[in-house]
């Protein structure tokens, strides 16, 4: 890792050179993305700063476990979505909505029976494409997390293919423009934690999908509380568990990067610390700590000052943590957010996207992205 401290600096150096020219001629424009949580009773789709960003995900809906439709009768989940669409796309400026389908909380059960035949796909396919345009959205994004086997790999990909087939279909039919498909998706191309090798089809998942969001975060949390992490560590120097490693196999397995767009957590990850003296990344931990293990990130600025609690800047995983007493927290903040977005764009990323939008803290981290982004 000895490069890697000189390879930002420099990067802030050719970002500083390159505001006001042209630093590429990217034919795809650049994804500022955020996940709205339907759940977020406080935050409504109105409280969204749209000058900040360019597409806002649904979270979540998910498809009926036996017919792999949607079902969308039920009227408050209709008034949510419809409210949710006219609303984005009323504001000055206006931005791209898509529903994102299943989510963390629904698992993977249900995507890998759906996935499995011919049928079950075109259900869900084509009630996917029905309920998109009967609400209003620009788009869908699969939130499959995630594929567990090779075949189930295999069905990811027949899903993609039959996908993009019928959304250009519909669109041909209809003289609309094509609906947009995404997927978010696990931080490496390849599970390499886990017992079951797999990778992503990279063939399907490039040619059938606009972009994909990298889940460039959870790489440490409340399931390891034996010590602290940085959940999104930018860099790792004793793994491969982190964001520079994640997003570099993508781009080794020949992902184009105009599609890849890096995931940033506006939420920080807690621990409990054995002893208030050994407080650094990797100290070792009794459980989880203030939140239940998780914190939004408005909540972490709030807590710092509240418990006048230490903030430290890390340099080697560029991340954030801050401890008081025997809490410790690892997140993001607006300088290593910063370093991030630099790095982005010095791996020629189509963009960044958020989750979630309603825990940022009077919009400072999207505020700051949105900002330095240059590429257009
Ligand atoms: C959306 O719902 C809010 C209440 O949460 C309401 O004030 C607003 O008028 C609705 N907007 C649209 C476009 O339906
Ligand atoms: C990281 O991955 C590379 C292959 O991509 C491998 O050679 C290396 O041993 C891995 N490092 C660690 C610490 O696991
Ligand atoms: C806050 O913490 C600093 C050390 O980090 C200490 O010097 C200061 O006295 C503390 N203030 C309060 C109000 O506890």
């Amino acid at each position: 890792m000895a490069g890697f401290r000189d390879y930002y600096i420099c990067g802030f150096v050719i970002l500083a050179f390159s505001t006001g020219c042209a630093m590429s001629s990217a034919s795809s424009k650049t994804v500022k993305g955020a996940y709205w949580p339907s759940w977020a009773v406080n935050f409504p789709p109105s409280a969204i700063d749209t000058t900040l960003f360019t597409h806002i995900y649904y979270a979540f809906l998910a498809p009926n476990s036996a017919t792999f439709k949607f079902d969308v009768s039920d009227s408050s989940t209709a008034r949510s979505l419809l409210n949710f669409t006219s609303t984005l796309h009323s504001k000055n400026p206006p931005v791209k909505t898509l529903f994102s389908v299943g989510g963390a909380g629904e698992g993977h059960a249900l995507f890998s029976r759906m996935a499995a035949t011919a049928a079950s796909r075109k259900s869900f396919i084509d009630s996917s494409i029905e309920v998109a345009r009967k609400f209003g959205f620009d788009g869908v994004d699969l939130d499959w997390e995630f594929p567990q086997t090779p075949k189930e790999m295999d069905d990811y990909g027949y899903l993609l293919e039959e996908w993009r087939a019928e959304v250009e279909k519909e669109a041909k039919a209809t003289g609309r423009p094509p609906l947009l498909l995404s997927a978010a998706v696990y931080f490496s191309i390849d599970f390499f934690l886990s017992n079951v090798r797999r990778s992503y089809p990279v063939g399907p998942v490039s040619k059938n999908l606009d972009w994909i969001n990298v889940m460039c975060y959870d790489y440490h949390g409340s399931w390891d509380t034996s010590k602290t992490g940085a959940h999104a560590a930018l860099f790792d120097p004793s793994s491969n568990i982190s964001t520079s490693y994640g997003l570099g196999s993508w781009i080794k397995a020949g992902f184009p990067r105009s599609k890849l767009i890096m995931g940033l957590p506006l939420y920080g990850r807690t621990w409990k610390l054995k002893d208030p003296n050994s407080n650094g990344i990797g100290a070792p931990g009794v459980g989880v700590g203030p939140g239940n293990g998780e914190m939004a990130y408005s909540h972490v600025e709030r807590f710092n000052v509240e418990n006048n609690a230490t903030v430290v800047f890390d340099l080697t995983t560029v991340s954030t943590y801050s401890y008081s007493g025997t809490s410790w927290i690892g997140y993001d903040d607006v300088r290593s957010t910063s370093v991030k977005i630099t790095y982005a764009q010095l791996l020629r990323l189509r963009g960044y996207f958020f989750w979630a939008v309603n825990s940022d803290y009077n919009w400072k981290i999207s505020k700051q992205a949105s900002k330095l982004w240059v590429r257009r």
